[in-house]
């Protein structure tokens, strides 16, 4: 691919850019300038480097961002900045988009993408890709509260009643809790069907993805389809 595509599709701006940046000696591959824009570079495992910053070449590319409250994931939001404005220019120009939304306090695993597949067999809701939060709830939770959870509520909007496929116990007011749908703030309005609240919401998995422990807050890092498909 020439050079100058390989930069316009990383998200490093207009082609007439990409050509400068090239031209200009911002881009090194393997510690070496290249100044030609219409150099043929093949883009199998690539790493080229804009102004000693390393970037890996993706067709398509998944992010895991470990969101802070705060933000909001709409990209046109309206209380506090986008999910997007914690993200690097390259990667806001090429098009990520949320998979799915986590509201405005809710933290932890936000997975974007640019690969519309991807998107939409992760958020169809006859796939039921598993999506485990940490629920801190205001009220004590009791055990009967946790079956109702997981034996279906009516929520407003709803025809049919809403399920947790698992609920876990981690103490008297912090529990687990993994869904296969995402209906509009469905765990707050779970919860609340059965007589409590959510006081902190923390979503911990999507998929085989785990958060990693090492992803502290308000950052991200590349991962694969596979990570989250298994
Ligand atoms: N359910 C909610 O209520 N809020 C979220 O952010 C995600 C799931």
């Amino acid at each position: 691919m020439r050079l100058e595509q390989v930069l316009f599709s990383q998200g490093f701006g207009t082609r007439h850019e990409c050509r400068g940046l090239v031209a200009l000696g911002h881009v090194e591959i393997n510690g070496i300038t290249h100044t030609d824009p219409d150099e043929d570079v093949p883009v199998e495992g690539l790493i080229f480097s804009v102004d000693g910053v390393k970037w890996p070449y993706f067709d398509k590319v998944v992010i895991a961002l470990n969101k802070p409250a705060g933000f909001e994931c709409s990209q046109k939001p309206i209380h506090h900045p986008s999910v997007m404005t914690l993200l690097p220019a390259p990667l806001r120009v090429r098009g990520l988009q949320p998979v799915g939304r986590l509201d405005e306090d809710t933290t932890g695993l936000l997975i974007l993408t640019d690969d519309g597949a991807l998107q939409h067999r992760l958020i169809h809701p006859k796939r039921h890709v598993p999506k485990t939060y940490r629920v801190t709830a205001k009220h004590l939770m009791t055990q009967a509260m946790l079956s109702t959870l997981t034996q279906g509520v009516m929520i407003e909007g709803e025809k049919t009643a809403v399920k947790a496929q698992a609920v876990e116990m981690v103490t008297d007011r912090v529990f687990n809790m993994t869904l296969t749908q995402g209906k509009y703030h469905q765990v707050k309005r779970m919860v609340a069907a059965v007589g409590n609240r959510v006081e902190s919401l923390h979503r911990c998995q999507f998929g085989f993805y785990a958060l990693p422990d090492d992803l502290a807050s308000g950052q991200w890092r590349f991962i694969s389809k596979e990570d989250i498909l298994g």
